[in-house]
């Protein structure tokens, strides 16, 4: 009998709400997922705040980096609109803001909170993190994770309880030994590396195996037959309500 996999949205439900606004995680909270992913960059004055990439062009109606803003200068653009114009109000939210949500809403839900520091470093980022988690008191509730490992280790020399998990593509053959040199606690891969006999290495040595980002039912039966923890979805509502498969 496969265990329960858990269902953890992707940047909010972003299949059916714009990606990481408070409109998409107020959603996975309603429909019950059993966690959030969500990305993270800096601002020019140092907020932690919620989006995918660097540039706030894609997803709102501004031009630029978002290292180059202050967040209030930031939070005046329109994070919704590109989506549906239903979402003209919803902006570029803080992690606070959003850890603030689920404690208020589901404080059971996890949070992974992915630091996008692999394109731009981001000196001081894994500080100003963990500082919004402290003063959130979520620590039992979030998982951190990176493509930059070594960014994963620094977290670790911060803070020694933390859930850290390692973020990467492909299937690499020494991504024990990576997770081991940073003592991450979890791997979070693509659906192909789960299915891999390297994939089974890594479930039979105990790390958690979470997986992004997986849209078609059609491959959980496989996936949580191989033992993973958890898929990331853009449609989490879509797994959830699907009773054909082992839950
Ligand atoms: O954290 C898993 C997944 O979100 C990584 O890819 O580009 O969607 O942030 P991306
Ligand atoms: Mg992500």
């Amino acid at each position: 009998m496969s265990k329960r996999v858990e269902i953890y949205a992707h940047r909010g439900c972003s299949g059916e709400y714009p990606e990481n606004t408070l409109a998409a995680f107020e959603a996975s909270c309603e429909i019950g997922a059993d966690g959030i992913e969500l990305d993270v960059q800096l601002t020019k004055d140092g907020e932690v705040v919620v989006i995918h990439d660097e540039r706030i062009d894609r997803t709102t109606n501004g031009i630029g980096f978002v290292k180059d803003f202050r967040y209030k200068q930031l939070k005046l653009f329109d994070a919704g609109s590109w989506f549906h114009p239903k979402y003209s109000r919803q902006m570029i939210p803080s992690l606070q803001d959003v850890l603030d949500l689920i404690k208020t809403s589901r404080p059971e839900m996890k949070v992974n909170i992915e630091l996008k520091n692999d394109v731009l470093l981001y000196e001081g980022m894994e500080e100003k993190v963990l500082e919004c988690i402290w003063r959130s008191g979520m620590a039992d509730s979030v998982i951190l994770s990176s493509f930059q490992f070594k960014s994963m280790g620094k977290i670790r020399e911060l803070d020694n309880s933390i859930q850290t998990a390692l973020l990467f593509e492909g299937i690499p053959s020494n991504i024990i030994e990576e997770a081991r040199k940073v003592r991450a606690n979890a791997l979070h891969s693509e659906a192909s590396f789960a299915i891999s006999a390297a994939g089974k290495r890594v479930i039979d040595a105990g790390y958690p195996l979470r997986v992004f980002t997986v849209n078609q039912t059609e491959k959980l039966e496989a996936l949580a037959r191989s033992g993973v923890s958890a898929l990331i979805t853009d449609y989490p509502e879509m797994f959830l309500e699907n009773k054909s498969v082992p839950f």
